[in-house]
């Protein structure tokens, strides 16, 4: 009897622990995964990221060493004086650009190890950017500004154009669809540059300054929708800007000061 008791309780203390250490790798991995170990949720990567521009003898360096992660779900907000290196370091986070040392990753993908053809692809399907200012071509109209990426690739044009309208519903501006550039306001240009950022569903959107030109009102318009644009294990949002209102839309906040980083932190809601 007191043979099986002892058995018996034993035999439980050894499912307990057992479930315990179940629960405890359990949280560990979820950990993990909000961490972005392994690869979970990881998006843009810098590891020691430097940028130098030789002009005639001179010599800048506009990015000294900067090591980032951008997870998918962030909207990753970029602050600093003018001529701190931000727009370089967008440059090299999309893929526009490569660093003079150090490395640049995107979705695991080392971005120096890719022609500029693969660099090239990869912006068009992966990343959208959006510019201070707005970029639209005056011939075309919103629709076909928005659809344009889509018409540079081998899509068909119908396919393209509904696939705009889509995107400009997205961004309260289907009733200007036919409308060209100069018929339209700042804010609905830079909407209309936005929906044009996502028109091919991309992974990273890239901002340098999207409220740069654009009233406070026309500002918060832009700072909402992009806010709403990062999600989980699928997109994640960097944002250059001036704007101290900016910062507070977004879920982080890095300082940039002298080509590095000064300050990276969450920022409270
Ligand atoms: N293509 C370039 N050629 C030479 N110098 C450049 C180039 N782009 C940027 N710079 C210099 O690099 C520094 C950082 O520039 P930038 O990244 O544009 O700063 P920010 O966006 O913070 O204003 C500045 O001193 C700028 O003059
Ligand atoms: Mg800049």
């Amino acid at each position: 009897m007191g043979e099986r008791r002892v058995c018996s309780v034993s035999f439980r203390r050894d499912a307990e622990s057992s479930e315990r250490g179940a629960r405890l790798a359990l949280r560990g991995l979820r950990v993990a995964a909000k961490r972005g170990l392994w690869g979970v949720g990881r998006m843009l990567e810098l590891f020691d990221a430097t940028k130098t521009y030789t002009q005639g003898r001179r010599t800048v360096s506009a990015v000294r060493g900067v090591s980032l992660r951008v997870n998918t779900g962030e909207f990753v907000t970029i602050m600093g004086p003018s001529g701190s290196g931000k727009s370089t370091l967008m440059h090299l986070m999309g893929a526009l650009d490569t660093p003079s040392s150090g490395r640049a990753v995107f979705q695991g993908q080392d971005l120096q190890a890719m022609s500029d053809r693969q660099r090239s692809i990869l912006r068009r399907d992966r990343i959208g950017f959006v510019f201070q200012a707005f970029n639209l071509l005056p011939t075309l109209t919103a629709a076909e500004n928005v659809a344009l990426p889509l018409l540079l690739g081998r899509g068909g044009r119908r396919a393209a154009l509904a696939r705009a309208a889509e995107c400009l519903d997205k961004v309260g501006l289907a009733h200007r669809a036919e409308h060209f550039p100069d018929e339209l306001s700042g804010g609905e240009m830079q909407r209309v540059a936005v929906a044009r950022a996502l028109v091919a569903d991309p992974d990273a959107v890239l901002c340098d300054e999207p409220t740069g030109n654009l009233d406070t009102a026309n500002s918060r318009d832009i700072l909402t929708l992009l806010s709403k644009l990062p999600e989980p294990g699928k997109r994640a949002v960097v944002m250059v800007t001036h704007d101290p209102a900016g910062a507070t839309y977004g879920t982080r906040l890095v300082k940039i000061r002298d080509g590095l980083v000064e300050a990276d932190e969450a920022v409270r809601r």
